[in-house]
């Protein structure tokens, strides 16, 4: 509000977290929620909302999935772009909400969460390419850093009741002090993408102790899908696997073959985000698989899953190197799987084939 403090503001958000009953009393069932005001002849919604930022991304379409499989009402933030982003949700249009705005422009989100009033909100919009953050430090820090204050600060003016998700990323841990890596591992970011996830966590962290937000942060390892985004090497590797067995190119060019991640399938990682928002209490949790595996082992499957050799396809060029690397990853996640009850139902190897599997299909039809 014009000419409003900090300490004022943060005195009018105590006030209205005092007046604003929870939406998820400990222990009530969550799908006595109303709409809004409701009268005679006026329609009466008992379903859950949710907020989804990014939801054009991978992980945005499979949370989409399962929260309107749950009978939510889910509204999708996307960004205004020339082209139609949609592919992924495209199977989804009929049954969402879909609203303009951006992580960018705070106001934008102040007007979604006045205008749909969601119950939880999950935020996955980042600039999420790890080799894009070294050419554009700036833009990832206003995206994936500042972008969680502007929510969480709208959050915090329109209801502080809402229950908040944050995508936060094992990139955290970067040069890797301790393996596997736990919620207690101490962060060594590598990349301008992996120092704006931790003043994300951070701030969302922040916000829960300084405003008692229902304030959650997923410290998810990476996870793939036929989804996943052309230029992670996952996706890229097993597209290419499937192109080079239709003939369409000899090789794929990659970098750091020696680079170890703990990769899992991303329907497995979204129900984890959900759990989280379920708790009595927020906190941060690791999700991950608990193992780890290198690029090279990555390339040999995918391509065996066509019935070639990689080393024949497979080279090396110094422009997929990074500045500084994340050597290796592998996570814990006792606590997700004491706290929430989760676990992983797809492997690594089980993964990569389906991966592969997925792109020979939709190459076929082309
Ligand atoms: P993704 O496929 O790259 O999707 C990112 C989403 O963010 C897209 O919908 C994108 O919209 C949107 N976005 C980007 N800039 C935006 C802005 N300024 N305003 C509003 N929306 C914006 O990423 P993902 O793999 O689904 O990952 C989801 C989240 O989890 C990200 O925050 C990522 O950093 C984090 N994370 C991912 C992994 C993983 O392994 N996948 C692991 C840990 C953490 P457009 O479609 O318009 O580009
Ligand atoms: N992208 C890419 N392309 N990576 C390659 C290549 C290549 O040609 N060759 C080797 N790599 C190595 C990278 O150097 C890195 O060590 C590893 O493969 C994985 O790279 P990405 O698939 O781009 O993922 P990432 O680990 O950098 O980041 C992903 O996971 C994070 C969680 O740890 C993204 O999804 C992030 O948004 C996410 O936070």
């Amino acid at each position: 509000m014009h000419g409003e403090t900090d300490t004022d503001r943060l005195a009018r958000a105590n006030a209205i977290r005092r007046r604003t009953p929870p939406a998820h009393p400990a222990g009530a069932p969550r799908r006595a929620l109303f709409r809004g005001p409701c009268g005679i002849g006026q329609t009466v919604s008992m379903a859950p909302r949710a907020l989804i930022t990014g939801i054009t991304g991978q992980d945005g379409s499979y949370l989409a999935e399962f929260l309107l499989d749950k009978g939510y009402e889910v509204t999708g933030l996307h960004r205004r772009s020339s082209t139609v982003t949609f592919e992924r949700i495209s199977h989804l249009t009929d049954r969402l909400t879909l609203v303009s705005a951006d992580l960018l422009d705070e106001a934008s989100m102040l007007r979604v969460l006045r205008d749909h009033r969601p119950n939880e909100v999950y935020n996955l919009a980042a600039q999420s390419f790890v080799q894009t953050s070294f050419a554009q430090p700036v833009l990832t820090g206003e995206v994936t850093a500042l972008g969680v204050t502007r929510l969480l600060d709208a959050i915090l003016l329109v209801d502080p009741s809402i229950r908040f998700y944050q995508a936060s990323s094992s990139e955290m841990f970067g040069k890797v002090a301790e393996v596997p890596q736990t919620e207690g591992t101490p962060f060594h970011p590598r990349s301008p993408y992996g120092v704006a996830k931790v003043y994300g966590h951070w701030i969302t962290v922040n916000y829960r102790e300084s405003y008692g937000l229902h304030a959650s942060s997923g410290i998810l390892f990476n996870h793939e899908s036929p989804r996943r985004g052309l230029e992670f090497v996952t996706r890229k590797v097993t597209h290419s696997a499937a192109a080079i067995k239709r003939g369409m190119k000899k090789t794929v060019a990659l970098g750091n073959l020696d680079a170890q991640r703990d990769w899992g399938y991303a329907p497995d990682y979204v129900r984890a985000m959900w759990l989280m928002t379920q708790q009595d209490a927020p906190g941060d949790y690791v999700v991950a698989t608990g193992e780890t595996h290198s690029v090279r082992e990555l390339c040999q499957i995918a391509f065996d899953q066509v019935g070639l050799a990689w080393q024949d396809h497979v080279v090396v060029d110094e422009q997929f190197f990074r500045p500084a690397e994340v050597d290796l990853l592998i996570g814990n996640p006792a606590r997700a799987s004491g706290h929430l009850g989760w676990k992983p139902e797809v492997g690594f190897e089980e993964l990569i084939r389906l991966m592969v599997d997925a792109d020979v299909a939709a190459l076929a039809k082309l």
